[in-house]
């Protein structure tokens, strides 16, 4: 009853923020991301009848038991395999966690195809992407390669709010990120937070979602169509009207750092002076730099140099989870 598995992080091109429904997590709008190869986590997940209380282990870290919705995840999984076991858990990640980087997304979809495996479960790719946005919800893009949808779904139950591939990760290589990070603190508000905070109390919210379906099928067409123009473009401008909703919340939540603001004009101007690249921000204050492979590595080199950038990491279209042979205990 011991399983491992690996998922990466994704980064939305056009965002998800906002809950229509909290305890099953199902949003308000469709979003649409980059399975992202590079921003990697390891999770192996054992149950046991030695264990006495479930453990958490994340990056050598033990977590206190109802610090985590990862605990809520692991009781859901064991009430859908019919086991008592506890089970101990041991995560890794190549990356900071909860500072914008996606490290949930990775994070529970690694833990939702390693628990189910232990658990002696099989599920669909359909069925994981459902139970892994039952963890967190843009988990369940990480479960599929490459670009993928996350259809919001209409129902109540949630059965049709899933993630589905847009196009595979070998579809269009030459779409890279740049994930810089400029701060190794956790964020102030989580996204959790935030994002409920956004609903009840952001004017805009109701112009953010009304603007969505426009971005979703620009999006959508410009991957199909390789237009790295039309995508960078979108995503850029989807972002910055994510984070209007979120500036404008009782209390505002304000993610952007100083340095933040120095990559966003520094993106600019570097597109000004005709390189193609766009950016893009999550709930952090992290900026990811969207760019062709041919410029990757004279523009790392060059956001390396920068003020305040702690470090990059290069990525292209990644992998969805999988099952891997080395458990981490
Ligand atoms: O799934 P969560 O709770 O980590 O929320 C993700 C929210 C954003 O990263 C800001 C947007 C997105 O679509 O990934």
């Amino acid at each position: 009853m011991k399983a491992t598995a690996v998922a990466n992080a994704n980064v939305a091109l056009v965002k998800y923020w906002g809950k229509r429904e909290a305890s099953l997590i199902l949003p308000y709008n469709s979003s649409i991301s980059m399975t992202c190869d590079g921003l990697q986590t390891r999770t192996t997940v054992e149950f046991s009848p030695e264990y006495t209380h479930d453990m958490l282990i994340i990056n050598d870290e033990e977590l206190k038991k109802d610090e985590k919705d990862i605990m809520g995840h692991i009781e859901r999984i064991r009430k859908m395999a019919g086991i008592n076991n506890y089970a101990k858990m041991v995560s890794e990640t190549n990356f900071p966690v909860a500072a914008g980087l996606a490290s949930s997304a990775s994070g529970l979809a690694a833990f939702t195809l390693a628990a189910v495996k232990a658990a002696g479960l099989n599920l669909d790719k359909k069925e994981l992407s459902i139970l892994a946005r039952m963890g967190s919800g843009s988990a369940c893009r990480s479960v599929l390669e490459g670009f993928v949808e996350w259809k919001k779904g209409e129902k109540q139950d949630g059965s049709d709010s899933y993630a589905e591939c847009v196009a595979g990760k070998n579809h269009w290589p030459e779409f890279r990120m740049i994930a810089t990070v400029v701060s190794v603190k956790r964020k102030p508000v989580g996204s959790r937070a935030g994002m409920a905070q956004t609903v009840a109390t952001s004017p805009y919210y109701k112009s953010w979602l009304e603007s969505i379906n426009e971005d979703l099928e620009k999006v959508r067409t410009g991957i199909k169509e390789k237009d790295f123009e039309a995508v960078g473009e979108t995503a850029e401008y989807n972002c910055i009207k994510m984070h209007a909703t979120m500036m404008t919340t009782k209390p505002p939540i304000i993610y952007w750092l100083p340095e933040t603001m120095e990559i966003i004009h520094w993106v600019r101007s570097v597109r000004e002076s005709g390189t193609p690249c766009y950016f893009t921000i999550d709930a952090g204050p992290q900026v990811k730099v969207m760019c062709l492979e041919k410029d990757l590595n004279s523009l790392n080199k060059e956001i390396q140099s920068l003020e305040g950038v702690i470090k990059t990491i290069m990525c292209r279209p990644g992998d969805g989870t999988n099952i891997i042979k080395e458990h981490l205990f």
